[in-house]
């Protein structure tokens, strides 16, 4: 069902300090930064030849990736974001196998415009997933 790894995505506390690693230490393409306030984020994204890194910092009082942060203070991988063909047939099929779906279940729309769900750590191997329909 899964498809491409769209990104991985690191929490951190400056984005600012953070881009210039990617883009002045590593080398790598970075994009201009985008707020999302329903997602209480800002994210940029480096773009690798097979995939790409989202880096997310806080934006608002309620970001989702607060606490995430007060746990990992360096910051951290947050969770990876796996492309699907079609999001509400993916969301039904792994709710009808008992996965946890975050949030009204409800796709939002992502930092690329499309419609995005997360899924509960619990239920994937520790890890926060991300499902972006392609
Ligand atoms: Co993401």
């Amino acid at each position: 069902m899964i498809g491409r790894l769209n990104h991985v995505a690191i929490a951190v506390r400056n984005l600012e300090a953070s881009t210039a690693v990617y883009r002045n230490t590593l080398g790598a393409k970075v994009t201009a930064p985008d707020t999302l306030p329903e997602h209480g984020v800002t994210v940029v994204f480096v773009e690798l030849p097979n995939t790409k890194i989202e880096l997310l910092q806080p934006h608002g009082a309620n970001s989702p990736i607060a606490k995430f942060l007060e746990k990992n203070p360096d910051g951290g991988i947050h969770h990876v974001c796996y492309e699907v063909d079609d999001i509400i047939a993916a969301r039904d099929r792994l709710k009808a196998d008992g996965a946890r779906v975050l949030g009204d279940g409800e796709p939002k729309i992502g930092a690329h415009g499309k419609p995005v769900l997360f899924l509960h750590p619990k239920d994937f191997c520790g890890t926060l997933v991300e499902l972006e329909q392609a």
